[in-house]
């Protein structure tokens, strides 16, 4: 019998295992492709990825001013200035203690006039740049990639989209008492499913049971993480072992 063709799954005792793998994967890339075309997400998942790899561009074993950063999401119609942004947190965490070159870091369009084809010129950006050699991803608390909420289908591209409730709230924190804007623009699913490598961190309790739909339910907008197994050759799942708790070991 012919069995299904499935993610690596690599579980991990903790969270900085998980960065450290995550960053390791990073450092490859660069390695290999030293000006090669990376989104790296957002969030508290991939902090400790961040320290890891600014530890090691300053202890020079990796050369981070020379790839491509494309970032994933961010809210629609705010300016960059606007520290609550995705982007602002992204310097602050990690392009600026990087040293990255600014003009390295591709943000998407979110105060263009016509967004939708400025979403479509991101993704030609992309193609640009050589495609995207390697994605890092974190999952949400309801089963986004980048900022596909539920409903987003394996064929969305780059686009504006409206977030929901559980997503709103859960950017609340970063925004400080200021309203969170109720859009995004996002990279595409199938954009991420192009990636030549797709990483997935996952850490904490908090997302077990997320993960486990994941990778066991049938695929579905309804989790739009599930869509990752479309490409299982491409992707590998680190989930420290408080995430993977409701993962069978197969
Ligand atoms: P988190 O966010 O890393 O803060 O849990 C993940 C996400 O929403 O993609």
């Amino acid at each position: 019998m012919e069995t299904e063709v499935e993610p690596t799954l690599k579980i991990v005792p903790d969270h900085e295992a998980m960065s450290e793998l995550a960053a390791d994967i990073v450092a490859e890339t660069l390695t290999s492709d030293p000006e090669a075309a990376i989104s790296l997400p957002t969030g508290s998942t991939p902090v400790g990825m961040f320290e890891s790899l600014i530890r090691r561009s300053r202890a020079g074993k990796i050369d981070l001013t020379r790839f491509h950063l494309f970032c994933l999401d961010e809210y629609l119609g705010v300016s960059v200035d606007n520290p609550n942004t995705l982007t602002a947190w992204l310097f602050r965490t990690f392009v600026n203690p990087a040293g990255i070159p600014i003009d390295h870091v591709h943000t998407l369009p979110v105060t263009a006039e016509d967004p939708a084809a400025a979403a479509a010129s991101y993704e030609r950006e992309i193609v640009a740049a050589g495609g995207l050699r390697l994605a890092v991803l974190g999952i949400g608390g309801n089963g986004h990639i980048a900022y596909n909420e539920p409903g987003s289908g394996a064929d969305t591209r780059t686009r504006v989209l409206d977030l929901t409730q559980e997503s709103i709230d859960q950017a609340a924190g970063y925004f400080d008492g200021a309203t969170v804007p109720r859009q995004a623009m996002s990279v595409g699913v199938a954009t991420l499913l192009d990636a030549e490598k797709i990483v997935l961190i996952v850490s904490g309790e908090g997302k077990q049971e997320i993960l486990r739909a994941a990778l066991r339910d049938p695929m579905s907008a309804d989790v739009p993480a599930s869509w990752l197994r479309l490409r299982p050759e491409r992707v590998t799942v680190i989930a420290d072992e408080a995430a993977a708790g409701l993962l069978d070991n197969r």
